[in-house]
């Protein structure tokens, strides 16, 4: 089913509805769910930073992460949504931000640079709103370097509990509120030029989980 994920229980959402939905987020975002987010977006970009060289951040948003970025450390962003994007050049004017190189309008699914060009590529509260999870982290996998590192940082679905049982209200409104609340882990690894070096929580409170993982040759 191209362009689309299909998941029991689930409406599915397709690049049409991605934009939709992020055209409506995007003057709210950064004070509701970016904030909310903020320490968790910064400790992956940490680990970008430890590794330098030239990052491919996916679905950059309103680019919220840009001004953790070291200078030193080039930062070259993506996203579908136009007006996510508009914001973000935004802030790369506002503040300066010399280190990012260039924002685009691309889709994750099929990104337009060669293979192993990057030194790591990031993905932040993106995994479960592409229609093809699966299909982005091959696009991941196959830009990065042998090497080089990905990071993706996530809510993943809980097997039980009360976070459970709101992911499994959540999901049938996916197409409204732009991501998938029952998504799981099991795309995000199943990648097999990625391997899986570190898994920790990331604020607030553990909701969030960081995978760190290394391109090998397969
Ligand atoms: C929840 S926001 C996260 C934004 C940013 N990474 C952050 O941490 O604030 C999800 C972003 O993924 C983008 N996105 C969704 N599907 C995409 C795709 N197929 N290709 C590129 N970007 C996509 C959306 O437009 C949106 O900006």
């Amino acid at each position: 089913m191209e362009g689309r994920i299909a998941r029991a229980g689930t409406k599915q959402m397709d690049l049409a509805s991605v934009k939709r939905a992020y055209a409506r987020w995007a003057p709210i975002y950064d004070w509701s769910f970016g904030t909310v987010s903020y320490f968790g977006r910064k400790r992956a970009v940490h680990f970008a930073n430890e590794h330098k060289g030239h990052v491919l951040e996916v679905g950059v948003g309103t680019g919220m992460s840009l001004s953790h970025y070291h200078p030193e450390v080039r930062v070259t962003g993506i996203d579908v949504s136009r007006d996510m994007l508009e914001r973000a050049r935004r802030r790369v004017a506002d503040e300066g931000l010399s280190h990012v190189e260039a924002l685009e309008e691309m889709d994750a699914q099929a990104l337009r640079y060669p293979d192993e060009t990057f030194d790591t590529v990031a993905a932040m509260h993106v995994v479960s709103v592409v229609p093809a999870p699966a299909r982005v982290m091959a696009e991941m996998a196959r830009v990065c370097k042998t090497g080089g590192q990905v990071l993706v940082l996530n809510h993943f679905a809980r097997a039980k509990g009360p976070l459970h049982w709101i992911e499994k209200t959540m999901a049938p409104f996916a197409k409204a509120i732009g991501w998938h609340a029952d998504f799981t882990i099991e795309p995000v690894l199943a990648e097999k030029r990625l391997e899986l070096f570190d898994k920790v929580p990331a604020p607030p409170f553990g909701i969030f989980t960081l995978l760190r993982l290394r391109k090998v040759r397969r």
